[in-house]
């Protein structure tokens, strides 16, 4: 059985902990999108990894991780993570594969994105400086992109480095008045990162196919969320790849038809990081205490995030576009003591309802959500095992998400931990 995980919102839906659930029923994880912008949170008993670039099935010792071509892999934070996971006893060595082809984030992008990001002052997009753009923008640039390939050679690599630093310099002094970066030093990098890192190279792409003819198990971890998708989310307000479930077959070399079911991760609420729309955003004490009572601040970055109402136009979008088998509904517990919940079930735009997520960011701004109104609950459901154990006012909450989304929720988070988990 093969799977995949995608965050049907913006981001930061809870798949780290879905994933590590999963994993224990997977031989091998794989994150095939995004880079270190990902924050992703597993609690195991007392320790709480915050994963970036590795696949949240690293934190179990017996599981193949893999990181694909489409990953834009910040070495530092690579190693820092594999170094972190060594502190526990947890070694990647022998189990964990990255891709020839992932392109790597070096120094300059991450200050390139720093750099934008300051000038473009209110009009930010409120990256999270992890040089996820520049990087993405040198891949599809072709003549600038470094991948973990050309590590093999590092002569060569060398070469390349003048040219594309001696460029980027003249960027960062004529547009920014910024100082110029050194070759020499980006190259002792590379040399360092190419000694840890190349016992870890190899072709992703023959080694998934290969394993499933092997009959493994594979599961697909998503990063971001499908509202952040480059092409299909509410750009320019997006991350630079393909976050939605429609990236995993170009995020890993393999077809969506290979794999069984598509998971999609919401929460009961909505949260974004970062500039843009967000129609049922409450930027009131409703907000406050969802960021409170959730902790809703980034695993990245620490900012606070955006918090809002469950929004089913968005949710049944990201639903329909990633073909998306049921769902997992997170931070239930989140929403406990509060007297009445809202559930967005369509917009107004000029007048008009709508139940269809439109498709331009400008007509979204103008986006007004009508809700559904439901009662709350104020007991504590933290410790509930089993679905009818819930507060009937929960129960229903569910149920009536899944009408409106129209997939099964399947999982149900009541709890940051793995135990506090409901399968149904
Ligand atoms: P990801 O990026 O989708 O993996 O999500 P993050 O890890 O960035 O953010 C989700 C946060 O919610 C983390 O701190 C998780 O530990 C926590 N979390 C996940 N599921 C639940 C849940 O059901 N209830 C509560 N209270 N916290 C949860
Ligand atoms: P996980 O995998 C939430 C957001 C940023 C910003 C926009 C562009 O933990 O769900 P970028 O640095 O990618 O150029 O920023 O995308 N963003 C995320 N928001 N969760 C994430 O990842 C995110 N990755 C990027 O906040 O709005
Ligand atoms: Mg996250």
């Amino acid at each position: 059985m093969n799977s995949c995980i995608v965050g049907l919102q913006w981001g930061d839906e809870g798949k780290g902990k879905v994933v590590d659930i999963l994993a224990e029923q997977s031989d091998i994880v794989v994150r095939y999108s995004g880079g270190a912008n990902a924050g992703h949170t597993v609690i195991i008993d007392d320790n709480r990894f915050a994963l970036h670039l590795l696949p949240s099935g690293s934190v179990r010792p017996n599981i193949v991780c893999v990181i694909t071509n489409a990953v834009v892999v910040d070495p530092d934070t690579l190693l820092k993570e594999i170094e972190t996971l060594a502190q526990k006893s947890v070694t990647l060595t022998g189990r964990l594969f990255i891709s020839e082809n992932a392109h790597i984030v070096l120094d300059y992008h991450k200050k390139e994105d720093q750099l934008r990001e300051e000038s473009l002052g209110k009009n930010r997009l409120g990256t999270t400086i992890r040089g996820i753009g520049p990087c993405y923008a040198d891949k599809v640039g072709r003549s600038y992109a470094v991948r973990m390939s050309d590590f093999r050679n590092l002569e060569k690599l060398k070469d390349k480095l003048q040219t594309i630093v001696e460029y980027k310099n003249k960027i960062f002094s004529a547009l920014y008045n910024a100082k110029p970066i050194s070759t020499d030093e980006i190259f002792k990098k590379c040399k360092s990162y190419a000694d840890k890192l190349l016992p870890f190279i190899t072709d992703t792409t023959e080694f998934l196919h290969k394993s499933i003819v092997d009959g493994k198990s594979i599961l697909f971890e998503g990063a971001q969320g499908t509202m952040l998708d480059l092409d299909h989310g509410t750009f320019p307000y997006v991350t630079s790849s393909n976050s939605s479930a429609l990236g995993m077959p170009t995020g890993s070399g393999i077809p969506a038809k290979m794999v069984d079911r598509f998971i999609g991760v919401a929460k009961a609420y909505t949260t974004r990081v970062g500039a843009g729309p967000f129609p049922t955003e409450q930027d009131n004490e409703v907000g406050q205490y969802i960021r409170d009572k959730g902790h809703e601040y980034g695993t990245t970055t620490g900012r606070p995030r955006r918090c809002g109402w469950f929004d089913a136009v968005a949710v049944s979008y990201a639903v329909t576009i990633g073909a998306i088998d049921s769902a997992a509904l997170m931070h239930l517990d989140t929403l406990a003591g509060l007297k009445e919940i809202n559930i967005c079930r369509a917009y107004k735009i000029n007048g008009k309802e709508t139940t269809f997520f439109p498709a331009n960011t400008a007509i979204l701004s103008q986006a007004s959500p009508i809700y559904e109104t439901v009662p709350g609950w104020d007991e504590d459901i933290t410790e509930v095992k089993n679905f009818h154990d819930l507060p009937a006012n929960a129960q229903n909450l569910i149920c009536l998400i899944e009408e409106m989304v129209k997939i099964p929720i399947t999982i149900i988070g009541v709890g940051p931990k793995r135990t506090q988990t409901i399968f149904r």
